[in-house]
């Protein structure tokens, strides 16, 4: 028997969790008409299967018909629900891992215009800044059905073979009715605390006696709003002294914070470069207080932070929640003391962000998270060993790399800089970004492991190539800033790449042109900023960097705005002219003939980068492929044929930016389907 702190088994009324670790609650977008379906299933499953005492599926289950989905949630309002439900716990309890579900009532926290087009309801009229939906006041009838819906609810998920649920209040409509922020109700809901805990009181005991005593009933709450009017510390530790006092609550998972803006949410879930476990220790003076089992999760995303947590006692249950989704083997890792194996969550939170703004999480260095029904997190050893030689050691090529390893492959990569990393070498260049620079050192681990060659500082011609005598070749050489974008001096500007990888020194007077919407830009315009220059960011889309996301920009925004940064959207660049030692800027607009010049001493262009293709170009006539990829065989997960030149000597492919500008995740999810085939 292990006597890792983690590894212990954890008593929590009639239930044994097998260990400390769990997964909490989070949606990740991938239910079907609103069930979770295979894809759910199978991303839960491989997660049971690799140890995790405990899962809590879903995030935010909707208990009501208006709490619309505002994130593609689970309906748990509907009795269809049972059978899918049923298939995820029997999955999952086949590998002895405890299941439940967060049920919820959004509150305010989503928009109408989403499922049936019901208003929002909440404790007050005022809107919550992130979904913008004014809701509509409750009334007594609106309380009562509500407590029904949860109630109901609840009975759903026993039936489905749930171990347990956890009630959500933090930013939803149980603590909407606590926070004197979020109440402006009169009479037995409104005022004091008493009345304002009326209402998930009521919910606590109406589901109580629906599940009886053998089912557990948890609340993940926010102990602390951390938020001018909100629950205070203080008021956060009586509500959890009352929550003990009914009887009826099994554990508290603790949340500091309020998430009813994306800064307040970033507070609560940490993005990279942020401080790892933030609110560790305020869970654990609740925990040592209250005497409840505890529970929580905050970027604890390394395996000594975690059982620092346990062994300390501050906690009962660690979360690791994104480190699970970069890693579903954590457990298993930690069991077989391979914790150097595992895969870094690097915080870059684009599995998150990704649930609004392209409606699934997805995480950006294993794309095989959600993907569980095609993609494997364990490659599988190839029936013929193969000489595969990879060119360019950026995301992409370092993924081919690893995957190819794996498959046993015999594997050269060569490389033109001094070190691996491409573009993301350039990333962790910021040091608020410099978690990223995990993604290429994890995979060069990996690759040595498997005796995968590096031969750096070489830029590899075709010849050097053929040499090799290669079944395989992979180009991933990456791309180049692509600046002339001008209908007059494109000589005149420099890139984003150029200022962050400190090649050129930032001006005093600077316009950064982003019109690619992505890092770089913002990465560039904060060194610019914090050289005291003055900037501005100017793009011409409606809003500016789009494909940063929400809770990613929110630490650009705390370092920029108290600088002297301007924002200006719906402008664009059209032409740079050189006046005597400054820039003039020619401006325009898509939406009229309007232009305007003004002066700059530097010109910053982020537009995506130029695919390096040449070296794939020079390759093709020698392959037998010609370097066609067969996207069916590509999707559906078949060896790519390789027909197409009968003189052809090796398979070519080209993939991430090589082929066209796109980001890291597109760049490893290209290499990882292409190469587990090979
Ligand atoms: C994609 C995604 C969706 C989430 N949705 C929910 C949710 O619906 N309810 C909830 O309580 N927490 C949700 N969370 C927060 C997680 O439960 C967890 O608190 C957070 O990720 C911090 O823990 P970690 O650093 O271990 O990931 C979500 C997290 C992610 C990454
Ligand atoms: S996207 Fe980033 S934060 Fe999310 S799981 Fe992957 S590495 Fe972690």
């Amino acid at each position: 028997m292990s006597k890792d702190p983690l590894l212990q088994p954890y008593q929590l009324k009639h239930l044994t969790l097998k260990n400390r670790i769990m997964i909490t609650s989070h949606e990740p977008a991938y239910p079907e008409d609103g069930m979770p379906k295979d894809r759910y299933r199978a991303y839960h499953e491989v997660r049971a299967k690799a140890g995790v005492a405990l899962t809590m599926t879903a995030g935010s289950a909707a208990v009501s018909r208006n709490s619309p989905p505002v994130f593609n949630n689970i309906l748990a309002y509907k009795d269809e629900v049972v059978p899918w439900i049923k298939r995820l716990t029997d999955a999952c309890h086949e590998h002895d891992c405890a299941v439940m579900i967060q049920l919820t009532h959004l509150g305010r926290r989503t928009h109408w215009n989403k499922g049936d087009w019901l208003p929002a309801v909440s404790s007050s009229h005022e809107r919550e800044a992130a979904h913008r939906a004014f809701p509509k006041q409750v009334e007594e009838w609106d309380i009562a059905r509500i407590i029904a819906d949860y109630a109901d609810a609840a009975e759903r998920m026993k039936a489905g073979g749930m171990d347990g649920i956890e009630l959500q209040a933090y930013g939803h409509l149980m603590d909407q009715f606590w926070s004197p922020v979020t109440n402006t109700l009169d009479g037995p809901y409104g005022g004091s605390l008493e009345n304002r805990m009326r209402f998930s009181l009521q919910v606590i005991e109406a589901v109580r006696q629906r599940v009886g005593d053998d089912f557990i009933l948890g609340i993940r709450f926010t102990a602390d709003e951390d938020l001018d009017g909100g629950i205070t510390e203080d008021e956060g530790l009586e509500i959890a002294r009352r929550l003990k006092a009914t009887g009826q609550v099994d554990f508290l998972n603790v949340i500091r914070g309020h998430i009813d803006t994306d800064p307040g949410l970033t507070d609560v879930i940490p993005v990279q470069g942020m401080r790892n476990a933030p609110h560790l220790d305020f869970a654990g003076r609740i925990k040592k207080e209250v005497g409840m089992p505890t529970f929580h999760a905050a970027k604890i995303p390394d395996v000594a932070t975690a059982r620092h947590a346990i062994a300390e006692g501050l906690l009962d249950m660690v979360g690791m929640t994104r480190a699970h989704m970069a890693d579903p083997m954590v457990v298993r890792k930690i069991a077989e003391k391979r914790e150097g194996d595992i895969r870094p969550c690097v915080g870059a939170t684009y599995c998150l962000d990704r649930i609004y703004q392209a409606g699934d999480a997805l995480c950006i260095h294993n794309p095989a998270t959600g993907r569980e029904l095609t993609m494997p997190h364990e490659i599988p050893v190839a029936d013929t060993k193969k000489k595969v030689v990879v060119v360019g050691a950026g995301p992409a090529g370092m993924e081919a790399a690893r995957v190819a390893g794996e498959r046993g492959h015999d594997v050269i990569v060569f490389e033109a800089a001094p070190h691996a990393g491409g573009q993301v070498r350039l990333t962790a260049q910021s040091e608020r970004r410099r978690e990223m620079i995990s993604i290429i050192d994890w995979r060069m681990d990996q690759c040595l492991a498997k005796d995968v060659k590096f031969r750096f500082n070489t830029f590899a011609e075709a010849e050097d190539i053929a040499g090799e005598n290669p079944d395989v070749v992979i180009v991933a050489t990456g791309g180049l800033p692509h600046t002339e974008v001008l209908s007059e001096g494109n000589d005149l500007v420099v890139s984003a790449w150029d200022i962050i990888a400190g090649d050129v020194k930032p001006g005093k007077r600077v316009l950064v042109y982003d019109d690619a919407g992505d890092h770089p830009a913002l990465q560039a315009a904060e060194m610019i900023a914090k050289s005291g220059a003055h900037v501005e960011i100017m793009t011409p889309d409606r809003s500016f960097a789009p494909d940063v996301m929400a809770m990613n920009l929110v630490p650009y925004m705390r370092s920029l705005q108290d600088k002297d940064v301007r924002f200006t959207v719906t402008y664009r660049l059209k032409a740079a002219k050189r006046s005597g030692n400054l820039i003039t800027a020619v401006v325009g607009t898509d939406y009229s003939s309007h232009t305007e010049e003004r002066e700059f001493d530097q010109i910053v262009v982020n537009h995506g980068t130029i695919p390096m293709d040449e070296l794939y170009f020079e390759l093709k006539p020698m392959s037998k492929n010609l370097g066609a990829v067969q996207q069916e065989a590509l999707i559906f997960g078949r060896p790519q044929p390789l027909e197409a030149n009968p003189d052809g000597t090796f398979a070519l492919f080209r993939i991430g930016d090589a082929v066209a500008a796109r980001n890291t995740h597109a760049a490893i999810y290209d290499a990882l389907r292409l190469v587990k085939d090979i």
